[in-house]
């Protein structure tokens, strides 16, 4: 297999590491937008945040696979949905749309928390992996 390190190197090895590694990122993104960081900057987090977040679901999907997990299809299903939000995030970014934008980031916030609180975990059990 070839670890998503490899093509994206700031995405840690291991999947616990990966979630923190996300939700400090996914923090960060809140923090900038909460004291007024420019749109730019957003924008780099939010593009970082996409690639980083692919890879992590890539890679959660490949060890599901091997693994023989029975829900992968609605895990997979979850992930893809995910994605979209995070890539609608990114459009009211070039809208520039403050409000809707703090509204979106809470959310992306939570999903994430919740996500790895039950499906990921549930698998992980299922899996027998470290989280
Ligand atoms: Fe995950
Ligand atoms: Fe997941």
């Amino acid at each position: 297999m070839l670890p998503p390190r490899e093509r994206l190197p700031t995405l840690p090895d291991g999947v616990a590491a990966q979630h923190g590694h996300l939700a400090a990122n996914i923090r960060r993104l809140r923090l900038a937008h909460a004291t007024g960081g420019p749109w730019e900057e957003l924008a780099a987090l939010i593009d970082q945040l996409i690639g980083e977040v692919r890879a992590h679901f890539e890679y959660e999907e490949l060890v599901m696979d091997r693994g023989g997990y029975p829900e992968l299809e609605q895990h997979r299903s979850m992930h893809a949905s995910f994605l979209r939000r995070l890539v609608a995030l990114r459009a009211e970014c070039e809208r520039r749309e403050s409000e809707l934008m703090g509204v979106l980031v809470e959310l992306l916030e939570s999903w994430f928390r919740s996500h790895e609180q039950t499906a990921d975990r549930r698998a992980a059990e299922f899996l027998g992996l470290e989280e």
